[in-house]
């Protein structure tokens, strides 16, 4: 197997100007090196910053800030950089959320979430007894909302300063002349494998003969082809033309379902921002089809009546009263929240104070809480994301969590066109009762209809501090979104630790149902063993999230903060 390093008569091919008359600024001793970068998990700029899962995507955003860009143009640039480098997570057939703050105060909200396809139903998961067929809500064509990415990048655009066709180039560049995977890249590609040659018919450029090794070079020759269809025709070039068709005769070969239509009729939407104070700090997050805005307003409102700071981090009593939180917390999910177009949100009762001290009232110091007596809250009133943060030298802030759903979503690749399709119709509620593959429950509110947008936990979100920008942070993990996001500013503003500590500090997670607590390997042993005395159940499990974050010091520098638990990296300058 060859070595990075044997490919260099391969990088003669890197043009400097491309075929639009665009300088590249990816190949061999160009500014960004796809056959040789490292990793920076932390580091501090004068002007600008990125944090995202992959160190090739966050230096193509830095790289085009530094070119006049903004952290739009940074956003777009860096996503889809992530949809080459980043397979498993960043795409083009997914969809996702961008939060942003421009520097005069203006807050942007764009949902470009997948959408349940035309002729989608309600109970397409069941079979003929009525029992769910999670294998098809989760695998295959049929999993599949129609993507939203592409036009999440186009609705974003008029708020960037350079033309697509420039923002794109990178992206282009390292599909075809092909980038190094690092060894956690090779042993992910080597364990989807399998799925990836039972769920396609056509030949996918993550499948080849040999074991993937950290080193080798992955080239992506059809997904350049689509990505140069976007850079020429705009999002037409995706919902449009011969994207379009392969898309629709990649699902008919697998029975799946989204059609010319439903791309041609998808749309991204401007959402208004959830947000609220939290001593002394004022949150903004993502609203519905998104839980997670509403949660970390709902956790961080319930805890701030108490003096968490002086409970000490990671305490018995700081964990339980966390715990608790997020219990009251997801159960409100299950039954409350889904796509506000289709389901009446009580958005403002969710978050109001009063509603949220009476959650409260049954909390039991010393005394585990139950989730079979902790329910939803009665109102009256009819394992693959990715986030990248983005500051730029103006302070605007952007939040960006984008996905496929499961690692590699549906395992489907479009074939001829090169890039995976999401597994999202598994993020509805398939059965009331049924639980989805991150154990989250639904009914009612999130049950399936024809261009319904499917609940989500992403959880883009913007702190500002005496009213000044201060912080862009999120994260990957299904419904630990909320948790690691809720816990990260906890660690920060209560705990008063950096960023880095914020992110990288063990984390924990409950969800309401499951009743457990489930915790990371480096949770405190003495608080678990406290928490398990007062009678919570508390389960091993593997790392939460990847986040990232940037926040603006008082002395004005950018700290980046890549999470210790990927390949996430910063860049900046
Ligand atoms: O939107 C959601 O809540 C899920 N589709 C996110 C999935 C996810 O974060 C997987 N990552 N580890």
């Amino acid at each position: 197997m060859k070595k990075w390093w044997s490919y260099t008569g391969l990088l003669l091919i890197s043009a400097s100007v491309t075929a639009q008359g665009i300088p590249s600024i990816v190949g061999k001793g160009k500014a960004i090196d796809p056959y040789n970068y490292a990793i920076v998990k932390k580091a501090s700029y004068q002007k600008a910053a990125v944090s995202s899962a992959h160190p090739l995507a966050s230096q193509v955003g830095a790289m085009i800030m530094k070119q006049g860009g903004n952290a739009f143009d940074a956003a777009i640039a860096t996503q889809l950089a992530l949809a080459v480098v980043y397979p498993a997570a960043g795409n083009l057939g997914g969809g996702g959320f961008l939060l942003a703050r421009k520097k005069d105060g203006e807050l942007i909200g764009l949902d470009y979430r997948e959408a349940a396809p035309a002729a989608a139903q309600r109970d397409m998961y069941l079979d003929e007894n009525g029992n769910a067929k999670i294998s098809l809500s989760q695998n295959g064509h049929l999993a599949s909302g129609i993507p939203g990415t592409v036009a999440g990048l186009f609705a974003t655009l008029p708020y960037a300063k350079l033309s697509f066709a420039k923002l794109i180039q990178p992206a282009i560049d390292l599909a075809e002349k092909g980038f190094v995977i690092s060894e956690r890249e090779a042993v992910s590609l080597n364990s989807t494998r399998e799925s990836l040659l039972k769920y396609n018919t056509k030949p996918v450029a993550f499948v080849k003969t040999e074991k993937w090794k950290a080193g080798d070079t992955l080239f992506q020759k059809e997904l350049a082809g689509t990505l140069k269809r976007m850079q020429k025709n705009g999002a037409q070039g995706f919902y449009g033309g011969e994207t379009a068709k392969l898309i629709v005769e990649e699902m008919q070969r697998g029975k799946g379902i989204i059609s010319y239509d439903d791309l041609k009729n998808y749309t991204a939407k401007l959402r208004e921002p959830i947000h609220f104070d939290y001593r002394g700090h004022h949150i903004i997050s993502f609203s519905p089809p998104s839980s997670g805005g509403i949660l970390i307003a709902q956790m961080l409102k319930m805890i701030e009546k108490f003096p968490v700071g002086s409970y000490g981090f990671q305490t018995q009593k700081s964990v339980q009263l966390m715990i608790e939180a997020e219990r009251r917390a997801y159960a409100d999910r299950a039954e409350h929240l889904g796509d506000p177009d289709f389901w009446k949100v009580p958005v403002d009762t969710l978050i109001s104070e009063a509603y949220l001290s009476k959650r409260m009232q049954d909390y039991q110091p010393e005394k585990a809480g139950s989730s079979s007596t902790v329910k939803a809250g009665l109102i009256q009133q009819s394992e693959e994301t990715t986030h990248l943060s983005v500051i730029d030298a103006q302070g605007t802030l952007v939040a960006v969590t984008t996905t496929l759903n499961g690692g590699y979503g549906s395992r489907t690749v479009v074939g001829g066109a090169g890039f995976l399709l999401n597994n999202e119709m598994d993020d509805f509620s398939v059965k009331p009762g049924v639980p989805n593959m991150y154990g989250a429950l639904g009914g009612e509110a999130n049950a399936i209809v024809p261009g319904k947008r499917m609940l989500s936990s992403m959880t883009p979100t913007l702190v500002l501090k005496n009213k000044k920008p201060y912080l862009t942070i999120g994260t990957p993990g299904g419904t630990t979104i909320p948790t690691s996001v809720f816990q990260a500013l906890v660690n920060l503003i209560d705990f008063n630790m950096d960023l880095d500590n914020a992110i990288n500090k063990p984390k924990f997670h409950h969800q309401w149902l499951p009743d457990e607590v489930t915790i990371e390997r480096d949770f405190l042993p003495e608080t678990r063993k406290q928490l398990e005395a007062m009678g919570y159940r508390i389960k091993d499990r593997s790392p939460i999230g990847r986040t990232e974050g940037i926040r603006i010091l008082s002395n004005g520098k950018r700290e980046a903060v890549a999470d210790k638990r990927g390949d996430d990296s910063v860049a900046g300058f």
